[in-house]
Order: C-alpha cells, then structure tokens, then sequence
C-alpha cells in the first residue's frame, strides 16, 4: 500500500505507522489522518500482525499535533462532515488489535489525543506533552475532553486544557497520561519489547482482553463487571484456553492457534 504522509513498516510480528512530515513536525494534515486511517483498518485485518506501534519520524516529534494551516479555510460545516466520516481518534479505538504509541518527542494538541486513543503509551524522556489548543483559541476536538479526565482526573485535565501548558515526560507519568519512560535511545528497543511480548500471546485472547479494559472507560461497573464475564465464558470456549492449560500442564510452551 502506498502513502505520502506515512511509513508502514513490518517488524517480526509486530507492524510500525510513522508519522512522517519531520519537517513539519509531523503536523497532521487530513491526508495524514485519512492514511493512519486506512492504515489502521489494513494491518487490523492481516493476520500476520500482532501489535501495532505509532510513531513520529525524525528525532524531534511524535507529532506537533493537527495540521494548523488547514484550520484557516475550514468551515463548521467542513468539521461536521468529517465527524461524520469517523474520525482518526475512533479508528484508533475501535482497532481490535493493541495500539502502543511510541512517543519520541513533542505530543501537542490532536497528538496528545491521538497517543490517549491508543492502549499504552510509552515515551523517551525527551518527549514534552501537552492539551495546547487552547493557545490557538480553540479547544480539543479529538476526545481530550473526555480521555485526558479518566487518565489523570478532572483537576488535572482542566489545568492541562485550560493553560494549555506543556509538561515533560516524568511529570506526565508521575499524573497517569504516560505508562512509561526510557532513556531516547532504549525508547524503540523497549517498546518493540512490548509489542512483541503481547504478540506471543494467544491473538484471540488479547482481543478479548482489549475489548473488556476498554470497555470500563464506557459502561458503569456492575454492566462492566457482567461484560467481563461474558468475554471470560467465551474465552472458556476457544481452543487457545484448551492448548494454553494443556500446556501449563504438561510444563511446555503453548503453541496458540487464535481461535
Ligand atoms: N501545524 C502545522 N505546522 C506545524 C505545527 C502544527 N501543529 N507545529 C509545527 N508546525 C510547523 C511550523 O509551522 C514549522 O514550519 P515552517 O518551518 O514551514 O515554518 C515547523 O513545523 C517547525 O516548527 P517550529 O515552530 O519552527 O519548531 P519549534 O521547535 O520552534 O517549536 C513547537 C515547536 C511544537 C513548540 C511549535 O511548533 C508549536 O507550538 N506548534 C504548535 C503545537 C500545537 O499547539 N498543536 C496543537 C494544534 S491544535
């Protein structure tokens, strides 16, 4: 598959997006949007992937957050229809396959929004965060007013999204918007530690996981709790769960099927 404003690389089992307008601090424009998009849906459905990794290309920025340029132009209506089509944010939730944003640098604005859409969110100590849109004289579009809060509580999202400053990575860890943070250097070593360890594990049940801790940031707890059980009775069903006591019991590795 061809893009302009993307890489999409394969890296054993598990399959890399870069972000690639370093130039722009990779800004994201529509078309970038509309490629993570497209990308996203294609590597969701290659059986062959595991684990998805989203990234910035250069040394500087994971991204510096929705292309500015093209707020100039754009109409209310423009914005309306594009919530219509779905946007980059939900694609990115709705994938059934672990999303690790691996954040490299700046993580400004729809950056920030994209990196709490994915499922961990690992960063380099040079990486610097922040809900800035407010600076511009807007506010979040792309789900911070509803994600940043369950990450770090209400108190925290405000002061975040209401100043629009912009924090470091050991304070954006020490408040929950981050899940770790290693030295520049280790950032892809350490990551790709990640994907992988998930993608050795049996497909289908990491599916289920997924879907279930997802599912707490929607439904309230007894609804949560009962959908927990729901998913844990299928995963009683699967071949996976047969192969993996096996194996446990026979003291050998599982072989998974994903079924
Ligand atoms: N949209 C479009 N272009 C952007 C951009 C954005 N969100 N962020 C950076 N760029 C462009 C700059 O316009 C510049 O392009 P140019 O060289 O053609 O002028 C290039 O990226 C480099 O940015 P620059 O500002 O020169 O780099 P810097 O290291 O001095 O500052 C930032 C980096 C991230 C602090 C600064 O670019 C910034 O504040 N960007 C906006 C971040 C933001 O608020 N995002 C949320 C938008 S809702």
């Amino acid at each position: 598959m061809n893009y302009e404003t993307i890489l999409v690389a394969h890296r054993g089992p598990s399959a890399l997006i870069t972000l690639n307008r370093p130039d722009k601090l990779n800004a994201m424009s529509l078309m970038m949007k509309e490629e993570i998009i497209r990308a996203l849906r294609d590597l969701d459905a290659d059986t062959a992937t595991r684990a998805i990794v989203i990234t910035g290309a250069g040394q500087k920025a994971f991204t510096a957050g929705a292309d500015i340029h093209e707020f100039r132009e754009r109409t209310p209506m423009d914005q309306w229809r594009m919530y219509d089509h779905g946007t980059l944010y939900h694609a990115v939730d709705r994938t059934a396959k672990p999303v690790i944003a691996m954040i490299n640098g700046y993580c400004f604005g729809g950056g920030l929004e994209l990196a709490m859409a994915c499922d961990i969110r690992i960063a380099s100590d040079r990486a610097t965060l922040g809900q800035t849109e407010i600076n511009i004289g807007i506010i979040p579009g792309g789900g911070a007013s509803q994600r940043l809060s369950r990450l770090v509580g209400l108190g925290i999202a405000m002061k975040l999204a209401l100043t629009g400053e912009r924090i470091d990575a050991k304070e954006a860890q020490r408040i929950g918007l981050l899940d770790e943070v290693v030295p520049h250097a280790r950032l892809e070593r350490r990551t790709f530690e990640i994907a992988d360890r998930i993608a050795s594990k049996s497909a289908v049940a990491v599916r289920l996981a997924k879907a279930a801790i997802r599912a707490s940031a929607r439904l309230p707890l007894d609804q949560g709790l009962r959908y927990e059980q729901s998913l844990f009775a299928l995963a009683m069903s699967t071949q996976d769960k047969e192969e993996g006591v096996e194996a446990f019991l026979e003291k050998r590795e599982a072989k998974w099927k994903d079924r």
